[in-house]
């Protein structure tokens, strides 16, 4: 099939690596190029071992690399080259200077429009697929049409929904796709020539347009609104506990009301990965910039009930476990900040083995595919921590086991087999309620979950 678009997306990373391969896969008329500087990621795009682990996506790769679909360092000829560049570089929280902590650090970003200026000899659909401040556009505008070549660039922002661990699934079929331009000729013929590409395989109707800066803040907004869900029902668990109430029993009859729905209503050890935490601390400090305080400090309040959840978990382990868990040896179930990902940014697990050490016991983190991440993560800590990739092995000689990714292999362990090579009284501490707390407690476990008091 004659190629009638060809894309480059510039970063290889866990949003552009996936939805490229999808626009490939989807769309045998459009060519796609991925680069990014990180040499590794590139070759390993290129090899058999993929750099991230998501369902479905090595299917999605073999069937479109090598057709209609590369991956490459070879940054300049390849924006050169295209007729729409996306831009899906990383935007992590700033650490330094004004608005350190709450920012997003846009260093990334603004290289890469001043490379695409640079190689550039005609103008071009520059894409924002990184979240982004609102009002970002306009500098990256600034930036790409203050050229003395007079080229024109038309910036549409086209923020990413996927989650990961359903990334392909997501990508297949979207809730929505969401464009935003400026509602100019220009603005809108660009829009248009990007809802042709999604139209390939996204029923027009869900492929949504709106100006730039709605488009922009509708990606932090929606965020925020999914994590604020989570807080809200992990503040309600802490009151179940106290109370003999199950917050499981809440959250489901809570949810079968349409106005509220069901999803993103589990109680946990609250949520984790590389974008809620670092979007609505973004969010919060675009309000304290545009002179809204209140504002900020409702939406701060949403990663600040996050955070204390998390580390409620070790104040339940020491109230059960005698007030002492020093010296104890506990395992650690899942690194991963969600189950079938190896990703392990802003992980709870990372918090609990922090706050695990604090009490001076002695952790053995398992994970099924997080291990890699993991020893990265913990590296300041890494002679006080042991790793193990047999879960069983890990429970062995254990005081306690804290269950902290949701993974559906540790339901099904034989947990029979783990109580007889535990420590007794053996403790297992459910921070995500995936196990039968009745089964486990009938074994001879001492059960603690997420949001369950004692009915009495
Ligand atoms: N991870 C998610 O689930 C998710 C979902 C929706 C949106 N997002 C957003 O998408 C963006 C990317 O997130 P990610 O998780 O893919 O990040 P990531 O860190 O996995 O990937 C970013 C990639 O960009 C590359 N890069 C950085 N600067 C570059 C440059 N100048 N030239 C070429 N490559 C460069 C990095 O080497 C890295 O491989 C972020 O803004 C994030 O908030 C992420």
């Amino acid at each position: 099939m004659s190629i009638k678009t060809k894309i480059t997306c510039i970063g290889a990373g866990y949003v552009g690596g996936p939805t490229m391969a999808v626009i490939a896969d989807k769309c045998e008329d459009v060519r796609v190029t991925v680069v990014d500087i990180n040499q590794a990621r590139i070759d390993a795009w290129n090899g058999d071992a993929l750099p991230i682990f998501e369902p479905g996506l090595d299917e999605v790769v073999a069937r479109a690399r090598g057709r209609n679909l590369f991956f490459s360092t070879d940054i300049a000829g390849a924006i050169k080259d295209a007729d729409i560049v996306f831009v899906s570089v990383n935007t992590p929280t700033k650490t330094f200077g004004h608005g350190a902590g709450k920012a997003s650090d846009l260093q990334y970003w603004e290289k890469t429009a001043r490379q695409i200026l640079e190689v550039c000899d005609e103008g071009k659909i520059i894409v924002e697929k990184s979240t982004l401040p609102v009002r970002t556009a306009a500098a990256m505008e600034r930036i790409l049409n203050s050229n003395d070549k007079g080229l024109h660039f038309e910036v549409l922002s086209n923020p990413e929904f996927l989650a990961e661990g359903t990334a392909i699934r997501d990508l297949f079929a979207p809730d929505r796709v969401l464009i935003g331009s400026h509602q100019t000729e220009s603005g809108l013929a660009a829009c248009e020539k990007l809802v042709e590409v999604y139209a390939h395989w996204v029923p027009r109707e869900n492929i949504l347009t709106t100006n730039l800066w709605s488009s922009e803040l509708t990606k932090l907004t929606a965020n925020a609104f999914l994590a604020q869900r989570i807080s809200s029902i992990n503040s309600i668990s802490a009151l179940c506990e106290r109370t003999g109430a199950d917050v499981d029993e809440v959250a489901h009859v809570v949810g079968r009301d349409s106005r509220i729905g069901a999803k993103f209503l589990k109680a946990s050890i609250g949520f984790g990965g590389s974008c809620f935490k670092k979007d609505i601390l973004n969010l919060s400090y675009l309000c304290e910039y545009y002179g809204l305080p209140e504002v900020a400090a409702y939406w701060e309040s949403v990663v600040k009930i996050n955070e204390w959840q998390t580390h409620r978990m070790v104040s339940t382990m020491l109230e059960r476990m005698f007030n002492t868990i020093a010296g104890k040896r506990i395992a650690v179930l899942g690194f991963a900040f969600k189950a079938n990902t190896g990703d392990t940014r802003e992980s709870p697990a990372n918090l609990v083995v922090r706050d695990l050490l604090n009490e001076r016991a002695l952790p053995v983190v398992t994970d099924p595919k997080a291990i890699p991440d993991a020893k990265r993560d913990l590296a300041d800590v890494l002679d006080r921590v042991v790793f193990e990739e047999d879960v069983y092995k890990a429970c062995e000689g254990a005081h306690a086991v804290v269950v902290c990714t949701e993974w559906k292999c540790f339901a099904e362990l034989d947990w029979k087999k783990i109580h007889a090579g535990m420590e007794k009284p053996a403790f297992v501490f459910d921070g995500r309620n995936i196990l039968d707390a009745a089964a486990l407690a009938k074994i001879g476990f001492e059960v603690a979950c997420i949001g369950k008091g004692k009915a009495d």
